[in-house]
């Protein structure tokens, strides 16, 4: 899918910005604040029906505008086009969304439609802080791939709350009813045995291009790897069945601890995607410039994730990723970013885009200024 013109109308700091894409790697240049941010999330309202930086709709309409309206014309891998807005009336506080002119009944039935991938300043934290982001970064990805996961994700949690109530009850009355406890252990089981197999094959799935692209970008041959870290004994490979075995013999471990603390253990609320680099957890020792090409490097295996399930291949949004990078390690981003599909990408600097790439109407640059675009002239 690569989007090929957008127009935003009081949209945050744009009153009526028009652009025209490219199909390589389309870079939006201006100073802080100019509205370059605001691109990006005009077309995650696309994506997703919403905000990919979780604003609310009334913060994104600009201030004392009665609305805000993103429209936008795509062409699909096999040639399709197809034309798609959102827009948002303050009063009635809704959403409305149409696909070539008719209107969708819900908004959410646009996901999946204009898929893309986001890396912007925000997921710094899935390499560099604790494991909550890592899974987040699974849990956002399979969801919007797969509606089975979605399900199991949103009944997992519930039945985990349940369960936490009833350890927590049980602390507090000197001893667990097993009758009570048990149908919530198999409904947990059941769903979370689902849920860590799909993160498994998904990590095993990204593994290849993450290590492929890391390698390039970093111009090293330096080993990195993706490794999934759960329950104790868990192996590639293993099916839903083997896993939910195992999760209940891990669970029958630590029923004293449980207990005792009142609330689950064990699970896929509990695991990590560990990054490796040079056999180390990339978390505790890496620099930021690392940091940096790991999630590169792990947002190219997540483009060539969605392709593969989804048949259509995402836009690529990158905010801000240049600022840390050195220019080897940028031209090189560019260098790969050229060979493939479209991007969208932010930058303060044009001399941030080291590199040779060839600027012209594929690889096009804009400016964007006091919320305005137009043809970047250096
Ligand atoms: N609802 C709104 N109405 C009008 N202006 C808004 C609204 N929300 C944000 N803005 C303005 O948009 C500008 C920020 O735009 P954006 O985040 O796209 O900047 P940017 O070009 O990405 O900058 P940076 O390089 O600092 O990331 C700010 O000046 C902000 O005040
Ligand atoms: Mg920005």
């Amino acid at each position: 899918m690569r989007i090929t013109s957008l127009r935003l109308r009081t949209f945050r700091n744009h009153d009526d910005t028009r652009i025209e894409f490219g199909g390589g790697i389309n870079a939006l240049i201006g100073r802080n604040g100019q509205g370059k941010t605001n691109i990006l999330e005009a077309v995650s309202y696309l994506s997703l029906g919403k905000s990919f930086f979780a604003a609310l709709d009334t913060q994104v309409v600009q201030h004392n505008a009665p609305f805000f309206d993103v429209h936008a014309s795509f062409v699909s891998d096999n040639g399709r086009a197809i034309e798609a807005s959102i827009t948002f009336a303050v009063q009635e506080g809704e959403k409305a969304v149409r696909i070539n002119g008719s209107p969708l009944e819900k908004v959410s039935a646009i996901v999946g439609e204009f898929p893309a991938v986001l890396l912007s300043p925000d997921h710094g934290g899935i390499v560099a802080s604790g494991p909550a982001e890592r899974r987040k970064f699974l849990d956002i990805m399979l969801c919007q791939t797969s509606a089975r996961y979605l399900n199991d994700l949103q009944e997992y949690r519930r039945i985990l709350r349940q369960r936490n109530r009833v350890l927590l009850d049980a602390r507090h009355q000197g001893g667990v009813d097993a009758g009570v406890l048990d149908p919530w252990t198999e409904a947990l089981v059941d769903h979370g045995s689902r849920i860590i197999q799909k993160r498994m094959e998904c990590t095993g799935f990204l593994q290849e291009p993450f290590m492929t692209a890391y390698t390039r970008l970093a111009g090293t041959t330096e080993p990195v790897g993706l490794v999934y870290a759960g329950l104790h004994g868990l192996a590639a490979g293993m099916d839903a069945k083997a896993i939910g075995a195992l999760y209940h013999e891990r669970l029958h471990v630590h029923r004293h601890d449980e207990q005792r603390r009142g609330t689950t253990l064990v699970g896929p609320h509990r695991d990590d995607l560990e990054f490796l680099l040079r056999g180390m957890n990339a978390q505790d020792f890496a620099s930021q410039g690392e940091h940096k090409t790991l999630l590169i490097a792990l947002k190219w295996a997540e483009v060539l994730y969605v392709r593969t399930v989804r048949d259509e291949t995402p836009m690529l949004l990158l905010d801000d990723v240049f600022a840390e990078l050195d220019s080897e390690r940028a031209a090189r981003v560019l260098g790969q970013l050229e060979e493939n599909g479209q991007a969208i990408l932010t930058a303060t600097d044009a001399g941030l885009l080291a590199g040779e790439i060839a600027w012209d109407t594929h690889h096009r640059r804009l400016r964007i200024e006091r919320g305005t675009c137009a043809p970047y002239t250096p």
